[in-house]
């Protein structure tokens, strides 16, 4: 079913809707062979926010609500894509980071920090104790080439005191998070589980 007939998402989120129409425009009106670029750009962008429209918000709204109810004041998402799922933060107290290896324009990046590059390496947060890292569909959920896993979630370990992760729970991520972070609670969220990995029990 469209999500958008069981909940109009383009009233909560209007900014990205407009963006969506204009975008989804270009695509009708050029062919590939126009302008190849012009009309690429808009199909990734318009398939993206399909996903967020379709999927994406569910997760980044569980996310809202986690990181205000457990005061944190940023979060920081590795693995965000196009940065549309920051429009979820945009107008609340929560800060937004982004961080991803495509080199991209990222919604919001007026108002938002992004960072292109493959994680992991240094992330310096001011206050790890109201800093979230989260990733949705990002760590832990590829393949686990060359010990992928063990370098993320220490890395993870070592910048943040807490982490919120959409993982492939059949994937050994979680019993490599268990190894690394001294807690790991499940939370199901919808069809999928989110991973909270804290430094204290
Ligand atoms: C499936 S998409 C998920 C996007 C977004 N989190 C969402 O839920 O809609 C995965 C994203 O992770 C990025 N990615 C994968 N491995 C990464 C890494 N090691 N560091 C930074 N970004 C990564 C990819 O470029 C891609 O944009």
């Amino acid at each position: 079913m469209d999500t958008r007939i069981k909940r109009d998402l383009g009233e909560d989120y209007p900014r990205l809707e407009r963006e969506y129409q204009r975008l989804s425009h270009i695509t009708t009106e050029l062919t590939p062979k126009d302008n190849n670029e012009a009309w690429s750009y808009a199909a990734h962008r318009c398939h993206a926010m399909d996903v967020f429209f379709e999927i994406g918000y569910e997760k980044y709204e569980y996310i809202l609500a986690f990181a205000q109810e457990h005061k944190m004041t940023s979060i920081i998402d590795i693995g965000c894509a196009f940065g549309h799922q920051s429009e979820v933060f945009y107008g609340t107290d929560i800060e937004y980071m982004g961080i991803d290896d495509i080199e991209c324009s990222f919604w919001n990046e007026d108002r938002y920090k992004y960072i292109t590059q493959r994680y992991p390496f240094d992330i310096n947060v001011e206050n790890k104790k109201t800093s979230l890292a989260v990733s949705v569909l990002c760590l832990g959920w590829f393949s686990d080439k060359a010990g992928g896993y063990h370098k993320q979630l220490s890395q993870l370990h070592k910048d943040f005191d807490h982490a919120l992760i959409f993982m492939n729970n059949h994937s050994g991520a979680i019993n490599t998070a268990m190894k690394i972070w001294e807690n790991v609670t499940a939370l199901k969220m919808g069809g999928g589980i989110f991973y909270y990995l804290t430094k204290r029990s």
